[in-house]
């Protein structure tokens, strides 16, 4: 490129052949500018020139895919090249379409070759290459989160995620979540046993700009800095010199609106619109002036020009405006969603994705007048309704988004929810209807393309860096579990996991028909009605029936089963109980033509299901404080009033029980019939549970309330403002016999085995002292204690006391995380451990159930409603062989047993289509009721 200065001297300086060139280039305009100093007839251009101009010719320069390479950048030179053969591999290609059955070359942490691979390829490496074969294992690229908080928000958590947001102003795009990347993560590794291989790490949702995101790998490196994670992190990034023959790289920024920034600024949603505007502002008139200043630079008018106008703080927003960034914008409502499509529009930039995005399947035409590409959606399957903003969502979004071409992303929000079981959000979608390619898509190529990364991950191609998972089974199948993970080319688990999963996994579930649900939920903007279409007391007769399960003593026994009687079974329900189940005999008793029958396709009857740990049944809106029961006083740290009864007294749930609410429903619509619920907490003394129908219009309603009484609850934790030893010495006094008044008549029932002790506990020492309570006071009385851990996170370290004192456990989270201290010594499962804890404690023949968590952020009882889910994950990955009536058993049954509950004569019976209560092909039809006297048909 020619300079011309002033027209009375000129030399030309090629400004992209590299650094000595433009290192000359500067001497030279240096001597130039010394020699004619003193000359007022002479213009001086500034001392970097030659750097401005460089800038200024990139100014308008895209991001994009760096030149093809034949080695990657994080390639580890110690990564020996690997061939899987025999694999189902899905590759990403053909909109999620293309499966090639074959093997994959990796070599210089790039994936090499796919399918048919010539042998002289092979032969070429030698001895070198590492071949395994995977014996027909699904393969597919590895796991893409759009949305993490890893290494901020890190686990286990000792600092309440404090790193994630800062509190100096409302818009900051200068911060970088970079800078608050901890390395030391459980998560990490955990993550990865989950087939996550990377993640865009962003600040968190408490400013309208909230900074700066990265996409990081997840895997260790050699150098042990959060720096060396990083997947192409801008040029910039250091301040170093930018090569401008390459493109530039993308960015990511984060912004949110709604609630969460005019929360924690005490603003309104104006104000954080408003916030937006001003920085957008001012971003646009710093490039404007740069516009007009290149404009001006390029054409070497250098006269009065000064310095080229930039700004350490705004220059991310700039880029924003100069379409090099993508926008992820934390984003629920329609309110909020059309403010932000506002501003795009006004500002001139593209919204990369709207996160959480509750209500976007009710606006897919907002989201196509958005500036440049329509926004994708970037949200949870089923986490719902726990704040207003996220009160519309619907299970359904997913496929209702890609119905409308719309992009639809899968993510975690970790620690919100798990991230290593990110892909099972993926199932769930495909579960309600999302297509399985545009389900896989959802956590691997789509991710990537929104992040502008989809040049190198989220497919397995040629040249696509190694980012691979070996599947123990289809990827949307339930359970899936990598057997093996690769990134970068590097292998990441020691010792594979091997064990095999049923044939029935290998293919991708066939789901049920949800289209009219679907349909509801849009017309009736996202709260459809769920309460049963039918509910009758006449005969209703159930054929294609496969099996039928049913209560035993403290046991669920299968009583039928098509496979034993060849034919397809028949029931016959009357006034909401089963008069008639088999074969032969149902033949006569239905010939009534007036009935009304059900074909079940092969489907199947079973005893309902229980959920407990959530405030179901207390709470509408989690966050909303004024749709909820509310808080029990803790008497350890407030003092009760005496209009109560003081100290002495002992709150009940029942008295709060708040019926109808979408969770509760749609529990009930999950085959989760009842819920034991205690009175919500934030400290020691919880109260009194009690049992009720999740389907009951309101508490007055016949067979409503199941039991005023279940157990009574209380937390000992570290996490609570007085020390553990504090809240054992009540516990102790309490199990004495010294406290009176309703307090210690409860107690008293405690220590005399009438009334069980449930006990929400994390840590395995707190559990060992609570044992050693429990065998003080049995000695004192002669009477054993029935205690129940909640929970229980770290139960498996004391399996063997555990089994020997006869206390049970209820597993707040069957796939563990280590949310906090009390609860970091988690039993992982495999891949990471052959065991789980549920394999330990039942080996121990402790009696184990499944229920909720309240320890940590994530979805508690919105995802009640998955329980069957849950029960057959667990089972399915047991290495003890668990059967259906097992799996069943552990939301059921062995609750009962842990939590007093006595329901072994009119319990409700769940009906599904297509198959069992455990499986992703079933849809539930109904439920049986016969404390109601009713069948309830949805
Ligand atoms: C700055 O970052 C680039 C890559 O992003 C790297 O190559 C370079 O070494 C870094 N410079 C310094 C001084 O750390
Ligand atoms: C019973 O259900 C099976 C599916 O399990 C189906 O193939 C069959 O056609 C059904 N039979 C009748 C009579 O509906
Ligand atoms: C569990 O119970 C079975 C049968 O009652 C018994 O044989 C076994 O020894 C018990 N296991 C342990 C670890 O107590």
């Amino acid at each position: 490129m020619a300079l011309t200065l002033d027209g009375r001297r000129a030399y030309t300086c090629i400004l992209t052949k590299g650094p000595v060139l433009i290192l000359l280039c500067c001497a030279l305009s240096l001597s130039w500018m010394f020699k004619w100093t003193n000359d007022p007839a002479l213009v001086t251009i500034p001392l970097h020139a030659e750097e401005i101009l460089q800038k200024c010719q990139n100014l308008h320069v895209l991001p994009g895919p760096p030149l093809s390479r034949t080695e990657s950048d994080r390639y580890v030179q110690t990564t020996r090249p690997t061939l899987l053969k025999n694999a189902m591999i899905w590759t990403g290609r053909v909109s999620g379409s293309e499966v090639v059955r074959g093997d994959l070359l990796m070599d210089k942490g790039l994936i090499m070759e796919v399918g048919d691979i010539d042998p002289e390829v092979l032969d070429a490496f030698g001895r070198e290459l590492v071949v395994q074969d995977v014996g027909g294992a699904w393969v597919s690229p590895g796991i893409v989160d759009l949305h993490s908080h890893l290494g901020i928000c890190y686990s286990p958590d000792l600092n309440g995620c404090s790193d994630g947001n800062s509190f100096h102003g409302i818009a900051q795009p200068w911060l970088r979540s970079l800078d608050a990347l901890n390395i030391h993560d459980d998560a990490y590794r955990l993550s990865i046993a989950g087939g996550i291989t990377t993640a865009l790490i962003l600040p968190g949702s408490a400013n309208a700009i909230g900074g700066q995101g990265f996409v990081i790998k997840l895997r260790p490196t050699e150098e042990k800095t959060p720096s060396s994670m990083l997947l192409e992190p801008p040029f910039s990034l250091n301040g170093s010199y930018v090569n401008p023959s390459l493109p530039p790289r993308w960015r990511q920024m984060k912004q949110a609106c709604g609630e969460n920034p005019s929360r924690v600024y005490e603003g309104s949603r104006m104000d954080t619109i408003w916030a937006f505007r001003q920085a957008y502002d001012m971003a646009r008139t710093i490039r404007d002036k740069q516009d007009a200043y290149c404009i001006k630079a390029l054409a070497s008018q250098w006269s009065g020009l000064g310095d080229f106008p930039d700004s350490l703080q705004w220059e991310a927003l700039v880029d924003v405006l100069r379409g090099r960034v993508k926008i992820h914008n934390h984003c629920y409502e329609a309110v909020d969603l059309d403010g932000i499509v506002r501003l795009s529009n006004e500002f001139k930039f593209p919204i990369a994705a709207f996160h959480h995005a509750h209500e976007t399947y009710l606006v897919p035409d907002l989201l196509k007048r958005a500036y440049g590409d329509p926004p994708a959606s970037a949200v949870f399957a089923t986490f719902a309704h726990f704040k207003r903003e996220g009160y519309r969502g619907s299970e359904f979004a997913a496929r209702i988004l890609s119905e409308h071409g719309l992009d639809v992303v899968m993510k975690s929000d970790h620690p919100a929810m798990n991230s290593r079981y990110l892909l099972h959000e993926a199932q769930l979608a495909h579960y309600y209807g999302l297509p399985d390619n545009i389900a896989l898509a959802s956590v691997t190529s789509t991710p990537a393309k929104i992040m502008g990364e989809d040049h190198r991950i989220g497919y397995i191609k040629p040249g696509y860096d190694a980012d691979v998972v070996i599947w123990d089974s289809h990827p949307l199948a339930l359970g899936a579990t990598p057997k093996q993970v690769y990134i970068d080319g590097i292998v990441q688990f020691n010792k594979p996991y091997s064990r095999p999963k049923p044939l029935s996994h290998q293919h991708i579930p066939k789901t049920p028909d949800f289209d009219q649900d679907a349909v509801d939920a849009v017309r009736y903007d996202g709260l459809p009605p769920l309460q049963a279409k039918i509910s009758t007391s006449d005969v209703v007769i159930f054929t294609n029936v496969t099996s039928v399960f049913m209560k035993g003593s403290r046991r669920i026994e299968q009583v039928f089963s098509a496979a034993d009687d060849r034919l397809a079974g028949i029931v016959v329900v009357k006034d909401g109980k089963v008069v008639c189940r088999g074969i032969e005999p149902c033949l006569e008793v239905h010939s009534d033509s007036n009935v009304r029958r059900v074909n079940l396709m092969g489907g199947s009857i079973a005893p309902g299901l229980i959920t407990v740990g959530s405030p179901l049944g207390l709470t509408d809106i989690d966050l909303e404080d004024s749709t909820k029961d509310g808080l029990v006083i803790d008497p350890l740290l407030s003092e009760i009033p005496n209009l109560v009864g003081g100290g002495e007294t002992v709150i009940r749930a029942v008295d709060g029980l708040q019926f109808a609410s979408p969770d509760m429903l749609l529990a009930y619509r999950g085959g989760v019939t009842t819920a034991v619920t205690a009175p919500e907490s934030s400290g020691f003394l919880s109260g009194l549970s009690g049992a009720f129908t999740t389907g009951a219009a309101h508490k007055l309603e016949d067979g409503a309330v199941i039991q005023d009484v279940a157990a009574l609850h209380v937390i000992v934790s570290m996490s609570s403002d007085i020390s553990v030893s504090t809240q054992l010495g009540a516990l102790r006094r309490l199990l004495s016999g010294e406290i009176h008044g309703d307090l210690g008549a409860q107690f008293k029932k405690v220590v005399e085995g009438e009334l069980p002790l449930v006990v929400t506990v994390y840590s395995a020492d707190i559990m060992a002292s609570l044992m050693q309570l429990k065998q003080e006071a049995e000695k004192r009385s002669g009477k054993a204690i029935r205690l129940t851990f909640l929970g229980a996170s770290e139960a498996h370290l004391l399996a063997t006391e555990i089994g020997n004192a006869g206390v049970g456990v209820i597993l707040g989270r069957v796939r563990p995380f280590p949310t906090d201290w009390q609860s970091r010594r988690i039993l992982p499962g495999p891949p990471l451990s052959e065991d789980s804890a549920l394999d330990v404690l039942l080996s121990h023949n402790v009696t184990v159930g499944i229920g909720l968590d309240i320890l940590g952020l994530g979805p508690q009882k919105s995802s009640a409603r998955n329980t069957r889910f849950d029960a057959a994950w667990a089972a399915l990955e047991a290495r003890t062989e668990i059967s259906q009536s097992g799996a069943l058993a552990l939301a059921s049954v062995n609750l009962e047993t842990l939590l007093g509950v006595d329901d072994d004569e009119d319990y409700d019976m769940v009906v599904t289509a297509f198959g069992t209560l455990l499986e992703f092909e079933s849809k539930v039809v109904g439920v049986i009721s016969s404390r109601r006297a009713v069948v309830d048909l949805f």
